[in-house]
């Protein structure tokens, strides 16, 4: 394992990673999936956009603040089969940072988001210096709202983002 695949965490089920260009098939085939991209605003992405975004994982989440999407894999397995982690926000002036959780349509359904984002919470109170933790949903994603009230957050507010109505759901630190 080289550096650039350094493990991040392990629940009960999962392995989280950082990503490498290695993962880019592999992300592609969730990106391109327009159920799984559903509540995307930009929706699915191309493989020359999805490359664009795991470039930018690596070079600015990673290298600037150390933190990013990971790949998630199925530990009985080793089967890819998502991206979760953590992403740098500036809302209305004030820096957040969100839980992001993407899994494959094949994996729903069986606590494995909340499983993942359980421990992402834990990772980044432990190791961030952050007191406040969020997720921006769309109003109709119910699984993503669930995952975010499963963690322990409570809805803050609705705003507008980039154009798109989106559920802040937040919480302190635990
Ligand atoms: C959101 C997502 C990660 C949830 O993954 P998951 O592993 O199926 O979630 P869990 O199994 O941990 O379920 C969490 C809760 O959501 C509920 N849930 C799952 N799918 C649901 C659905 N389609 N509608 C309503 N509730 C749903 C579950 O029942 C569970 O709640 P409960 O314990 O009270 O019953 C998954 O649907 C996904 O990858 N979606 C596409 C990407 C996406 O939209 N990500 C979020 C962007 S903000």
């Amino acid at each position: 394992m080289t550096d650039l695949q350094t493990n991040i965490l392990e629940t009960e089920r999962l392995s989280l990673r950082r990503l490498t260009p290695d993962d880019l098939d592999a992300l592609f085939a969730l990106y391109r999936d327009p159920e799984i991209r559903r509540y995307f605003p930009e929706g699915t992405q191309t493989y020359e956009e999805t490359k664009e975004e795991l470039e930018w994982i690596i070079e600015v989440y990673y290298g600037r603040y150390g933190y990013g999407l990971w790949a998630t894999i199925y530990k009985e397995t080793g089967e890819f089969i998502g991206r979760c982690g953590l992403l740098p926000w500036t809302i209305e002036e004030r820096q957040e940072v969100e839980v992001a959780y993407l899994l494959d349509k094949r994996y729903w359904g069986q606590g494995l988001a909340t499983e993942a984002a359980a421990a992402i919470r834990d990772y980044a109170f432990a190791h961030l210096p952050i007191s406040r933790l969020i997720c921006l949903v769309d109003p109709e994603n119910e699984a993503s709202r669930r995952v975010a009230q499963k963690i322990g957050m409570t809805l803050e507010k609705e705003m507008i983002l980039d154009g798109t109505p989106a559920l802040v759901f937040a919480m302190d630190r635990v």
